[in-house]
């Protein structure tokens, strides 16, 4: 062995090398993956044994930011992924140790939500009863540091609101650093007209709307009062009856014209961590065209689930993207947007992006004369070959590196 060219062949097998991590750790919507194999930045690896669906596929866990694809329209023209009950986190615990008394809704952080796009979050608020009262303060901190480091975003806040130790909540708003955000109540539009620009509010840095459902808190602590401006449906049960979305009993009809922004809620009555996967998928895409119906044809500003990284495919974040798809550009899929086009001209791709929920059970006979597709196995196979490739590649390397390093 001849040990003159041997820096060269490490150079090329590292480069080899990182070839080959590169093709087998790059997983799309849809693929099979596991433990070794990885999903692309946002998806995740994750099933829906809720509706059949068993095989572990990629699935997504983040919408298109919509004022980044279609910039500077007004705030009511875009739709926001929105978090049910956002700090119930499975397993998060209180500081004395004992888990919070909520029903665990999400399985993340209000941090990692709001990275994967969540722009809505539902709190709901209490007086000052030690344990659950910080933890409202660390959540909000948490939403402050976004806003800090994210100059160009925007969230919302709707607080379900059981405080009434006075001025409680400006308070705590204050405490957390996000007074500064707050986008005033005598900006929100009252009769039905169009918001102020998301730019306008990027601008003036007013980034952050709350509402409360306690009403005389407009009055006095200048906190907007959730159904002068939001319409929404009945949450829970009465909100997943399929063909049909009602209002919730605080809200004006569904088809009331004097507010300008929609809310579409759609998860159980009693928390079920096994059935939003199911939820999350097709139903929930059902519900979006009929509430869009039901609200004179006005698709959901805000679309509101629990455990928004379940789905079998493209799910809540997927339903967000159609909403602002209709909503900033006139098509079905944000995804379809044309830059600088005029309203309704789309860039529908060949074949859709979401694959179909599950395997076909068998495929139909050949009728072409093409190869037929690899199967599972055979791609599991493909991939299981390559990494041995890669393993024996490595070694090779070390091996040289070893006896350049003798020779020496
Ligand atoms: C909020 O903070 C401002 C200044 O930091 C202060 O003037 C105001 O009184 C505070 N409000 C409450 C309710 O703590
Ligand atoms: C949760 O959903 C699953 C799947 O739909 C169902 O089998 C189960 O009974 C539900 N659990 C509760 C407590 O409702
Ligand atoms: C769209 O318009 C903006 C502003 O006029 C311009 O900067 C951008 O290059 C245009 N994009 C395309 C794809 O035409």
């Amino acid at each position: 062995m001849k040990p003159c060219c041997n820096q060269t062949n490490v150079v090329v097998l590292v480069l080899v090398a990182l070839c080959l991590v590169n093709i087998s750790s790059s997983l799309k919507l849809g693929e099979t993956c596991g433990p070794e194999k990885k999903c692309n930045g946002g998806l995740q690896c994750g099933t829906c044994a809720a509706n059949g669906n068993t095989r572990s596929r990629c699935i997504r866990t983040q919408p298109i930011s919509p004022t980044s694809k279609v910039k500077g329209l007004a705030f009511n023209r875009y739709s926001w992924l929105t978090s049910h009950n956002s700090f119930a986190q499975c397993g998060a615990k209180s500081e004395a140790g004992t888990f919070l008394i909520t029903a665990t809704t999400q399985e993340d952080s209000v941090t990692q939500q709001l990275n994967n796009g969540v722009r809505g979050l539902m709190l709901d608020m209490y007086d000052f009863r030690n344990d659950i009262w910080k933890h409202a303060i660390n959540v909000l901190k948490e939403v402050n540091s976004f806003l800090e480091a994210n100059p160009s975003e925007i969230a919302t806040i709707f607080i379900e609101d059981y405080v009434s130790s006075p001025n409680g909540l400006s308070k705590v708003f204050n405490d957390s650093g996000l007074k500064k955000y707050w986008f005033p109540v005598s900006n929100m539009p009252k009769t039905g007209e169009d918001w102020p620009t998301v730019d306008n509010m990027v601008q003036n840095n007013q980034r952050l709307i709350v509402f409360t459902s306690k009403s005389s808190k407009e009055e006095s602590e200048g906190i907007a009062y959730q159904w002068k401006y939001v319409i929404e449906n009945h949450y829970g049960d009465e909100g997943m009856i399929k063909g049909s979305c009602p209002n919730r009993g605080e809200s004006s009809a569904m088809n009331d014209k004097s507010k300008s922004l929609i809310m579409m809620n759609y998860f159980r009555t009693n928390v079920n961590a096994t059935a939003a996967c199911s939820d999350n998928s097709a139903p929930l895409a059902d519900m979006l065209n009929t509430c869009h119906d039901a609200a004179n044809s006005r698709w959901p500003n805000f679309i509101v689930v629990d455990f928004y990284l379940r789905s079998d495919g493209g799910g809540a974040p997927e339903a967000v993207d159609k909403a602002n798809g209709h909503l900033t550009c006139g098509c079905d899929n944000i995804a379809y947007c044309k830059a600088n086009a005029t309203y309704g001209t789309c860039d529908v791709p060949p074949i859709s992006p979401p694959p179909p929920a599950a395997l076909p059970p068998s495929a139909p006979a050949d009728t072409g004369n093409q190869p037929p597709p690899k199967s599972e196995e055979e791609e599991e196979a493909d991939r299981e070959s390559a990494f041995k490739l890669l393993l024996q590649l490595l070694s090779v390397m070390l091996w040289e590196i070893n006896t350049f390093f003798t020779l020496l």
